[in-house]
């Protein structure tokens, strides 16, 4: 369905006003659909996450934040993980939609259970430790306790504050080596339901701006591939695989204009890394 930004925009401003996410969620199930699955294929995302975990040998016990809310990747790679610890900052999981999405991930690939999901307690037959609400910059995992950490489309929602915070605390629980692999939506998420407007319209704002548009339930840090390069270089990751991808080929001049000076990733629409842990260069922002 299609809606033009500044509607969507203004309905998120409400819901945040209103402090109603339970109507938000209403609206993407029953109105614009957003929430509803009636096909599923296998993302491009689980499929690299999966290959990198099996790469690294990281996939005994294996951390994801932003789980969001029907685990089809974390159900997916069940098969191949040990563990997986998943959490979110808000309950969001919805389990008829997770029993939607094994029943048809069950259609075309190996799970590693067949048994109906009917509590987060059942999770545990496909190895997923669900935990929401759960703040992943301040987890109860010991030290260099886990092998590896998944994100998917999450970091672009996270506040560049937070996102410090965040690997900070991964540094802390990763064993030394472990890795992280990470997929980041650099684009504008209001140009997913309005093709009207370029995936990099937000960049067009100033900061003062863009706060006009962009509200706590649906944020968006419009942080670029270079940002994301600057931070877990900051806080003792090694970059050992890195991808940028450009989705937008029709840029306005304005935007270009505004990032002239900038590296040229500012244009990525989308970005994957493989972070490894340097366990020597560590800042502990926390500590
Ligand atoms: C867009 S959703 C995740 C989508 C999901 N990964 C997927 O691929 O379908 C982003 C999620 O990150 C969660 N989140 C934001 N900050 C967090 C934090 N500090 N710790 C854990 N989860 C967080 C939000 O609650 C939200 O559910």
């Amino acid at each position: 369905m299609n809606i033009p930004w500044r509607v969507k925009s203004a309905t998120f401003k409400l819901v945040d006003l209103f402090n109603a996410p339970r109507f938000l969620y209403f609206l993407q199930r029953h109105v614009t659909k957003r929430s509803r699955i009636t096909q599923l294929g296998i993302s491009d995302d689980w499929v690299r996450h999966g290959n990198t975990i099996n790469k690294y040998k990281a996939s005994c016990r294996v951390f994801e934040f932003g789980a969001g809310k029907n685990l089809a990747q974390n159900l997916y790679l069940s098969d191949i993980i040990g563990t997986q610890i998943v959490v979110d900052l808000n309950p969001m999981i919805d389990l008829d939609l997770v029993n939607t999405a094994r029943r048809l991930l069950s259609e075309k690939c190996q799970l590693r259970s067949n048994e109906e999901i009917d509590s987060i307690k059942d999770l545990t037959y496909y190895g997923i430790d669900y935990r929401a609400p759960y703040d992943a910059s301040d987890t109860d995992f010991e030290d260099s306790s886990i092998d590896s950490c998944i994100s998917t489309n999450t970091l672009e929602h996270i506040p560049r504050e937070s996102i410090l915070e965040i690997f900070d605390e991964l540094h802390r629980i990763l064993k030394p080596g472990g890795i992280i692999s990470a997929k980041i939506d650099y684009s504008d998420h209001y140009a997913h339901t309005d093709p009207s407007i370029s995936l990099l319209n937000f960049l067009k704002f100033s900061e003062t701006e863009w706060k006009l548009f962009n509200h706590n339930c649906h944020y968006q840090n419009r942080m670029r591939h270079y940002d994301f390069i600057q931070i877990f270089d900051k806080l003792g990751f090694k970059i050992v695989e890195e991808e940028a991808t450009y989705d937008e080929n029709k840029i306005p001049q304005e935007i270009a204009d505004r990032f002239d000076t900038q590296p040229d990733t500012w244009a990525a629409t989308s970005g994957y890394f493989v972070l490894m842990k340097d366990p020597i260069h560590h800042p502990f922002l926390k500590r």
